[in-house]
């Protein structure tokens, strides 16, 4: 695991991760994500994305990432029709238990250059996302509640994405 060099000004930093960077990316749509924006960004950092897309120009806490946005490439896109013509030609798997198709854990392997798609702590994603989905994926919840909050829901699906990838 790497430590980044914090004295070394952040294009340093964002100029050595480069060539580490893995061939996925996050996005989520924003509406009442104040919080989860930053936790994702922060979280995204730790798995090297390739970038976060934030959907909808609704503000976000961007200090919640914790200084790490620094060193990130977070993209605003103004909506989901730009969302996807940001995303042209990759493959979009939603995360959304409800509408799933399948359990995250039934996927053998992620595409290569995936975006994980994640919708918005008060209203999930919208059918503009579903719609277009190659596919839609639950987290199997073991506990009570019918939903994470979308930053452990990231996080968790990150995780996946990298087991897979790096193994055990
Ligand atoms: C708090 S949940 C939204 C809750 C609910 N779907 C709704 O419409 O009110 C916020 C987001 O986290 C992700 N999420 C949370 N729990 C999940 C789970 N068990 N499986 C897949 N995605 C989940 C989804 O992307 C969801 O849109």
């Amino acid at each position: 695991m790497l430590s980044p060099p914090l004295d070394a000004s952040p294009e340093d930093v964002r100029a050595l991760l480069l060539p580490l960077r893995n061939d996925f990316s996050v996005a989520v749509e924003s509406p009442g994500n104040a919080f989860a924006v930053g936790a994702i960004i922060r979280v995204a950092h730790s798995f090297l994305a390739r970038e976060i897309f934030v959907i909808g120009e609704a503000p976000f806490y961007a200090k919640a990432s914790m200084g790490m946005e620094k060193y990130e490439t977070v993209v605003t896109v103004r909506d989901v029709d730009a969302f996807l013509d940001a995303t042209q030609g990759r493959p979009r798997y939603c995360f959304e238990r409800e509408h799933a198709r399948r359990s995250v854990y039934a996927v053998e392997s992620f595409p290569k250059n995936v975006v994980l798609v994640f919708g918005s702590e008060r209203f999930g994603l919208t059918a503009g996302l579903m719609n277009v989905a190659d596919d839609i994926l639950a987290i199997p919840q073991y506990g009570v509640n019918q939903s994470f909050p979308v930053a452990i829901a990231a996080g968790i699906a990150m995780s996946e994405w990298a087991r897979r990838h790096y193994g055990a």
